[in-house]
């Protein structure tokens, strides 16, 4: 058994450092002569031009790379983009024609409600497209298209290289529909894909500055609530962030928009009370910065010990932080890929310090089959 971890105490260790392979062999292929390929053609350009509406549907982590989805897809295609779980769009009656594409997420491709989902989206007339980790699984034999992630068998039941393989697929559905309904032009394509492909390399010098969050993790795994806080691509990161330490460490968790804060969350801020904020790019859109470090300076003015995941020069962010955790400068939208592996690492380690079992948490199942 401890073969098959590669070294690693836990599968999941080893799936977070299979990350930039699993990203990597996701795209593989997906650019060819200028233009993304997403299947095996079952959705044709044609197809994607007539789409005039997209839904995402998913459940659990595949929900948090569904939401991210959202703000490439619409920014690239000006396509209306929805996101949702997929037990509530199954029962909702949602509006689905002939020209609406569903994008249904699932590593495993199994997720009873994913799959009813499925089944309802099909049943109104709708495209289905499934991104799927395992070949031949149920969702993906149900669905008109299918893009695989190609991040290997993931056997932690907390998923984490599939997430950000997710990501990157649901990306190339983007850039499939931009360039179908030529919001995007084929070398802006390309350059879009490059990006992609240079992440590899940039979760690698990620995982290789992991040692200070494992310290930190350590410091923190006895507080009982610990919350995390982004804005724009920040915030599903922080919602995944939160469910990694729900998951595995049973530590009450909870993800927020920086924006929101006003609105409720500040009230639960106390001495002491961790906060993990997941800062975009500050070379990025100038206002979602500075709003963000205005955030952290009024939390931590209330008392909130502030962890402060940014780029290495964000001296700002820095300077209202009390632990800050460096990620490489990457274009904005691909952010998610480098800011998701430290709070991976932070769970995991906060997990074993409490001396719990990372791969396989209680009361949890790898794939949920029945509702
Ligand atoms: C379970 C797993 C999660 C996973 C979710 C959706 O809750 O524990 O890690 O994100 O199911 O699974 P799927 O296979 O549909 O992606």
């Amino acid at each position: 058994a401890a073969a098959e971890k590669g070294g690693y105490d836990f599968f999941m260790l080893k799936e977070i450092a299979e990350q930039p392979a699993a990203l990597a062999d996701t795209l593989l292929g997906h650019l060819d002569g200028g233009r993304i390929v997403l299947d095996e053609q079952r959705l044709t350009d044609d197809d994607l031009r007539d789409v005039d509406k997209v839904f995402v549907v998913a459940c659990g982590t595949a929900y948090n790379a569904g939401l991210l989805a959202k703000y490439a897809i619409e920014h690239w295609t000006r396509l209306p983009v929805e996101v949702e779980l997929a037990s509530e769009f199954r029962y909702r009656d949602p509006v689905l024609d002939r020209s609406t594409l569903v994008v249904a997420i699932s590593q495993s491709g199994e997720t009873a409600d994913t799959l009813e989902a499925v089944r309802h989206a099909k049943g109104q007339k709708a495209r289905v497209l499934a991104i799927c980790n395992t070949n031949g699984a149920q969702i993906p034999r149900e669905s008109d298209a299918v893009l695989y992630t190609h991040a290997g068998p993931e056997i932690g039941v907390a998923s984490t290289k599939c997430f950000l393989a997710q990501i990157v697929a649901a990306y190339l559905v983007g850039l499939a529909l931009a360039q179908a309904r030529g919001t995007k032009y084929t070398d802006e394509v390309a350059r879009e894909f490059a990006a992609m492909e240079a992440m590899s390399d940039a979760v690698t010098e990620v995982l290789g500055t992991m040692e200070p969050v494992g310290e930190l993790a350590r410091s923190l795994a006895h507080h009982d609530t610990i919350l995390f806080i982004g804005r724009h691509v920040g915030y599903p990161v922080a919602l995944e962030g939160a469910l990694k330490l729900k998951e595995l460490a049973y530590i009450h968790a909870e993800g927020f928009a920086a924006g929101e804060l006003k609105h409720g969350p500040i009230a639960l801020i106390e001495d002491g009370l961790p906060v993990i904020i997941v800062m975009p790019s500050a070379d990025g859109r100038a206002i979602l910065h500075s709003k963000m470090v205005s955030n952290i300076r009024e939390i931590q003015a209330r008392g909130a010990r502030t962890i402060v995941i940014c780029e290495e020069d964000d001296l700002s962010a820095r300077s209202v932080a009390d632990h800050f955790i460096p990620i490489p400068k990457v274009p904005t939208l691909l952010q998610p890929l480098v800011s998701t592996v430290p709070l991976q690492v932070f769970a995991a380690t906060v997990a074993q310090e409490r001396g719990y079992d990372v791969d396989k948490p209680r009361n949890l199942a790898k794939s949920v089959t029945v509702e």
